[in-house]
Formats: C-alpha cells, structure tokens, sequence
C-alpha cells in the first residue's frame, strides 16, 4: 500500500468494567462481578489517511474491551447481540448452519482457553439472533493466562470475526505476579489480525469464482492490524516489557521477529507460564496461538525498531534515551508443574486423521476431521479425570492449526510418516526421528499446529466438567466448513 506507515500510536483496548454483582451459579451465597457486553456495528479508523471502516465488534471499538481476571474469580457476562439484521460479508449458504433457513445474522460467544461449563462454553448452533442474550458463567479456576473471547457460529464464524467480533481475556494470579515480570504500564496485549481493505478501507472479504459456493479455503488480507491499527508506533521506556501477542488472523501464520535481530525471551503461552523462558530471535504463531514475550529495549535506547513477519512490517518501537528503573526481571525458573504429567497413564489413544475432501475434478471442497462431517453422532467421548494421547494424523497438504475447548494439554512429539501408505493401506509407517516440541511449545496449550504428512501426539487431560465441546481447526474457512467436531466429556465411562 501507499499509506505512510507507523503515523498511528498502538491503541491499546480499554479493559471492562463490571456493571455490578450477580450470584455465583456454583454458589448462590456467593456474589460475583456481572458484564454485559454488546456486540454491534461500529466504525474504526484503522489509519489516519483511511476513511473509518465498517466493523462488528463489541462494546464501541474493535477490539472489543479487554476482559481481565484474577485466577478463581469467577464472572458472568451478558453477550447482547445488537448486531444489524442483514449480514454485510458473503455468506455461503450451501455450508452447514448456514443454510438460507437460518437467520443472516447469529452470534454466540466462546471464551477462547477457558474452563468453562459446557452451558456457558458457546456451542457453535446455540446462537442469539438480535435483540437476545446470551448468559455465561465463567469461573477462570485456572492458572494465569491470555485467552481471548470470540464468535463462534455455525456456518459463518469467519465472516463474524473477520468482521471483528473478538476480544482478549487475561486471567492473572499470585503466582504469577511473584516473579515481578514487567507490569502495568509495561505489559501490553497485541492482538494481530490481517484483512483485506479497499481502497476505501472497507473490509473486503474474498469469494469463490462460484457465486452459490462462496466460501474460499482461506483468507489472507493486504493490512495486518495491530490493536485495530494499520502500522502503529509505540513510545517505549529502554526497559523489559512484556508483550502478550495473539494471533487472531482468520488463517495467517506469523513468524515476529525484530528488525535489528535482538533475541527476546518468551515466557508463556496459551495457558500460561512457560517452566523456564526460551531465548529466540523468532517467534511462530498460528491462527489462535497467543504467547507471551519479554522484550528488553535497555540495549536499544534511543533506536527505532520494527516487529516484522517475514516480510511485513508489524509494529515500530520507538525506545526513548531515557526512562524509570526498571526492577522488573525474568527468572530462570518460571513454574514448577505440580506433577508430571506421565503418558503411560493415559487411559486411551486415539488416532484421529485431518483430511480433504476432493470433488470429481479434484478441486477441494473442504476439509474433515477423521473424515467425518460436523452432524454425524459424537465419536470422541473421553471420561472426566482421565488423560488420553490424541494422535492428529495430518494427511492434507497444510499445516492445521487444532483446538479442543475446556482443556489445556501437552505436545509429546510430532513424527514423518508415509500419506500414501496410510491412505492406501491403512498402515501408519514413519519416515522420520520423533521430534520433540519446541522450547517455546513445551507448557500448556490449548491450540497446536498439525503439520502435513506428519503425526502429531499431544496428552491431554479431561478436567472441569462433564459435556458436550467441541475440537476443530483453527483456520476460521476450515471451521466453518466441517472441520470441526462435537466431542463429550463423559462423568463416568458409559
Ligand atoms: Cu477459539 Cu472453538 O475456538
Ligand atoms: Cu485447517
């Protein structure tokens, strides 16, 4: 684009304030914060040159107002739908949920990461139309960490998003706070989202050569925003600052870095604090990763410095010469977990194929997941308090970016194996050494990239509650279009 980058400070969201108490649904005797939280169209002035662009997000900006926590302080949020009644991007009718039956505009709200009860979790055919509420209790009896709240609906929750319709959440703990990481002023989210803009700066979302079959098996936009802004500056002290980034892109991959190749430290990642920080100069997110980055500018007073990804600009630095003392730290040892999560316990494994579909002329319609559509019966229904290893046998060309709701769950291992064989023989044969995550991937997630032509085994214990979720990827075109699946946590073996 010919837009003048980095004329824009980096907005940072306002964090939400609670309208008042409500009782806890757990513990009636017990009063805990209410939000009500709307979700409807605003305008955003995405760079000073660009005239406003035509958004769905909640509250008055995109993003939507920060939701910030303490680690078992529970919550309740009233998402009101005050969207239009007409959608403004292409929906696909001939997707599942989509269907011209339904209404245009539906919505309902997931909290990314969350141990939720499966009522409050978001089911993606439980949505509002406008004028409803959706009610949610969400207890956040978890460890600190960066979720993120979104849409979630059957058959056009990547229109919604795109449209803006998502928001970050922190939870934070004692823990935590301990370590006197960087805090405050000095802990800053970065939720990044491409889009496609005209030259109007509206949004443009791309369509198929089909016009009864919009639907595209990805997205990639010209503008990467920043907190909703088109290449914005930040004013930084030369100190550590602790920068939360989230990847809310539809389907782009990120891989930051800093334009003078300084190593940082990550810290975090989807569910919290890492056991130790990893030193790297690159950091690689998928679609709904988020991880946690201490930054030191110390070194760079008085410098300008870009965050890039690849080839993109992302964000500039710019570290003033001088700034407060700085008395936050890194410490060698984060987190000791409370106990080791060992994979000969696990109670199951289960081998579970990422497939595309081909129509006659092997164009892709899509992809599956264990080649089964969304509304066939439930397959997967591991038992409350037992751990399984899920073997994500990726026989498609792309790298996928799969999540499963109420848990969080460790990497084993990612191994090579033959496609062919698999797709003609049914035998898993492996070509390659198994290799181990990455230090930046080795604490809790909750998303994990399934590479093509790889396995990739993760252990993952089933606590919270009992009911019925869903996995899926990540990669919002895929979601909507089948691959994802409903999975049941059961009470007690059936
Ligand atoms: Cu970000 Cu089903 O979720
Ligand atoms: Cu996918």
């Amino acid at each position: 684009s010919t837009l003048k980058p980095f004329v824009d400070p980096l907005p940072v969201p306002k964090v939400a304030r609670p309208e008042g108490l409500r009782a806890n649904p757990e513990n009636r005797a017990e009063k805990i914060p209410y939000y009500r939280i709307a979700a409807r169209e605003v305008r955003v002035k995405v760079h000073r040159d660009l005239k406003p662009t035509r958004m769905w997000s909640f509250g008055d900006s995109f993003p939507g107002p920060t939701i910030e926590t303490q680690s078992g302080q529970g919550m309740i949020v009233d998402w009101v739908n005050e969207l239009p009644k007409r959608h403004f991007l292409p929906i696909d009718h001939t997707l599942h949920g989509a269907e011209r039956s339904a209404p245009e505009v539906r919505s309902v709200v997931h909290l990314h990461g969350g141990r939720t009860p499966a009522e409050s979790d978001g089911y993606p055919e439980s949505w509002t139309t406008p004028g409803q509420v959706q009610t949610c209790f969400y207890p956040c009896a978890q460890h600190a960490a960066q979720l993120f709240y979104h849409d979630h609906t059957m058959g056009i929750n990547r229109l919604n998003i795109y449209a803006g319709m998502q928001g970050m959440f922190l939870i934070r703990d004692r823990r935590e706070d301990e370590l006197e990481l960087p805090s405050g002023a000095y802990d800053i989210p970065l939720l990044v989202a491409d889009r496609l803009l005209d030259t109007e700066g509206q949004l443009r979302y791309p369509v198929s050569e089909f016009p009864e079959r919009p639907w595209v098996p990805e997205v990639f936009g010209n503008a990467i925003l920043v907190n909703g802004k088109l290449l914005p500056y930040l004013e930084v002290e030369p100190r550590r600052y602790r920068l939360r980034i989230f990847n809310g892109s539809n389907g782009r991959f990120y891989r930051f870095s800093l334009s003078n190749h300084a190593e940082f430290q990550v810290i975090a990642n989807d569910q919290g604090l890492l056991e130790a920080p990893a030193t790297v100069k690159r950091l690689p997110l998928a679609p709904a990763e988020r991880a946690d980055i201490v930054v030191d500018f110390a070194p760079m007073a008085g410098a300008t410095l870009t965050m890039v990804s690849d080839s993109f600009d992302i964000l500039q630095f710019r570290v003033a010469q001088k700034g407060a003392a700085d008395t936050s730290r890194v410490p060698a040892v984060l987190h000791t977990p409370a106990v080791q999560l060992d994979e000969t316990n696990a109670a199951r494994t289960r081998r579970l194929t990422l497939d595309e579909r081909m129509d006659d002329v092997q164009r892709s319609m899509g992809m599956l997941l264990n080649n089964t559509p969304w509304h066939a019966p439930v397959t997967e229904k591991p038992v409350l308090h037992t751990s399984e290893i899920w073997e994500l046998v990726n026989l498609t060309d792309d790298t996928h970016p799969i999540h499963l709701h109420l848990v969080r769950f460790r990497i084993l291992d990612r191994r090579r194996f033959d496609t062919f064989d698999y797709q003609s023989k049914g035998v898993l044969r492996f070509m390659g050494p198994v290799e181990a995550p990455a230090a930046l991937e080795a604490g809790w997630k909750d998303t994990v990239r399934a590479d093509p032509g790889m396995v990739t085994r993760i252990l993952v214990p089933f606590e919270g509650y009992a009911g019925r979720y869903v996995w899926h990827c990540h990669i919002l075109e895929h979601e909507d279009n089948e691959m994802m699946r409903p999975y049941e946590v059961l009470a007690a073996p059936e």
